[in-house]
């Protein structure tokens, strides 16, 4: 049941392409200076559009790192994807990063909202922090949007008390407050970001239409305006959406193991029923949204959503089944040398946050009679390192994760890196 004290009345006051009144409209393209909090792998792509867009940008974030990459001019480097990006910014002088929020027109809120491992509960602390470092310059008329993922019901109970609270400021009267959605894939986020439809949830129907017409600015996707609430609960059910499938892909792998079917094939095969779109089988489901944000769900209201935790379940678990797939693979080998190769969450990002892939690290390390050798070509710790030469003398490979540039070494180099191997074993999960 959920908790009966929150406010979640989700009653659509707009339609979901509500004109704008022109007064509103006026205040909105009046907006000049943003200030982004936390400057991550939403928030500093979201920041350089602004910038790119001549608004005067200031990013803020409480990481030393993160500031002194930026203050370095390593952006390029730590974010490949944003090196173009980066670069025209920095020649156009609209943007500053610092760790306190300066005054601004409009405020966007974009740090992390992770669980609590124990309990699975959300950790909205570094939402509620981020909240509080804006109140000693908050103003009447500003806007403030929160993009982190969250619990239903979290803007309007959670924000908005603390701004009213602490400033004396009336959200719907002074502050426009609204919630809004990230949808970007890490590798491709700066063409999602401009072209991706987006859902603009208002805590009042003019916070969102102020808020769609100040993205509507830099971004070309259809903007989508509709209540705080609803606009939380479809970012949730985006991700659920994704994991439950996810689960479902992978208890199908464990049953055609068990019966002797290959599932490459069998997934082709299964595929071609016109209303079936099976996605692809893996190691378990890693980052920091779809391994995540399912959870919020569950904490809200345990009893109705039995799928959803047993999804999560099923997904957590594949780590253990590919270890043991993995120990099958060399039972008959006295004392393997096991490569293990690409150890972020996803292929073609260099984030190993929530990695399935470091899971198996760490139970096929607890194995005493298993060599365990390390791989990745996007993390820095291994720059130097090749496929052909970590490869040398291992008895088997696991490409846990199918990075491109591992795809492609072992289709142009196969040959070598077999013959460099003491047993050519390789298999790609
Ligand atoms: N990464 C994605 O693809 C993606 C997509 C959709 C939604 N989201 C959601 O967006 C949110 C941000 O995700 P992310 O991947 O950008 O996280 P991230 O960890 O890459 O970046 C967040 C940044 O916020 C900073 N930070 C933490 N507390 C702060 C505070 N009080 N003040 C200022 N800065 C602070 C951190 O130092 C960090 O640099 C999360 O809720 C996530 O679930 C992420």
């Amino acid at each position: 049941m959920m908790n009966p004290s929150l406010d979640l009345s989700t009653k659509a006051e707009l339609p979901v392409n509500a004109p704008i009144r022109e007064d509103l409209e006026a205040l909105a393209l009046s907006y000049r200076n943003i200030c982004v909090v936390g400057l991550g792998y939403v928030g500093l792509p979201t920041a350089l559009l602004f910038a790119l867009h001549d608004f005067t940008v200031q990013g803020v974030d409480v990481s030393e790192r993160v500031l002194s990459n930026i203050q370095a001019d390593r952006i390029g480097s730590v974010y490949p994807e944003l090196a173009d990006w980066w670069q025209e910014v920095q020649s156009e002088g609209h943007f500053k990063a610092s760790s306190k929020p300066e005054p601004a027109d409009v405020f966007l809120i974009t740090v992390p909202t992770p669980v609590h491992h124990a309990d699975k509960t959300c950790d909205l602390s570094m939402v509620r922090a981020a909240t509080e470092s804006i109140l000693p310059v908050l103003r009447p008329g500003n806007l403030v949007i929160l993009e982190s993922t969250v619990p239903p019901g979290t803007t309007r109970n959670v924000l908005k008390p603390l701004i009213e609270e602490k400033t004396g400021l009336r959200v719907g009267q002074d502050i426009y407050l609204c919630f809004s959605p990230e949808r970007v894939l890490p590798g491709n986020t700066t063409y999602e970001l401009i072209h991706n439809h987006r859902v603009i949830g208002g805590t009042t129907p003019e916070a969102a239409l102020i808020g769609r017409t100040l993205l509507g600015q830099v971004m070309q996707g259809e903007l989508f305006v509709t209540t705080d609430v609803t606009a939380e609960f479809c970012k949730l059910a985006e991700n659920t959406y994704r994991d439950v499938n996810i689960a479902l892909a992978n208890e199908l792998s464990i049953l055609a193991d068990e019966y002797g079917v290959d599932m490459t094939e069998a997934r082709q095969l299964i595929n071609m029923h016109p209303r079936v779109n099976l996605l692809k089988p893996g190691i378990g489901v890693g980052g920091h949204c779809i391994a995540v944000d399912p959870w919020f769900f569950v904490e809200a209201s345990p009893i109705n959503t039995r799928l959803i935790a047993t999804s999560r379940l099923v997904n957590d678990r594949m780590p253990d089944y590919t270890v043991q797939k993995i120990l099958q693979a060399v039972a008959d080998i006295e004392r393997p040398r096991v490569l293990l190769v690409g150890l972020s969450y996803k292929p073609d990002v260099a984030d190993t946050r929530e990695s399935p892939a470091m899971r198996v690290v760490e139970l096929l390390q607890a194995q005493a009679h298993v060599d365990v050798v390390t791989y990745d070509p996007l993390l820095e710790e291994y720059a130097g390192l090749t496929l052909h030469s970590v490869a040398q003398d291992a008895d088997y490979m696991a490409v846990l994760v199918g990075h491109t540039a591992v795809l492609e070494a072992l289709e142009l180099h196969g040959e070598q890196i077999r013959h460099a191997m003491r047993t050519p074993r390789i298999q790609v999960f």
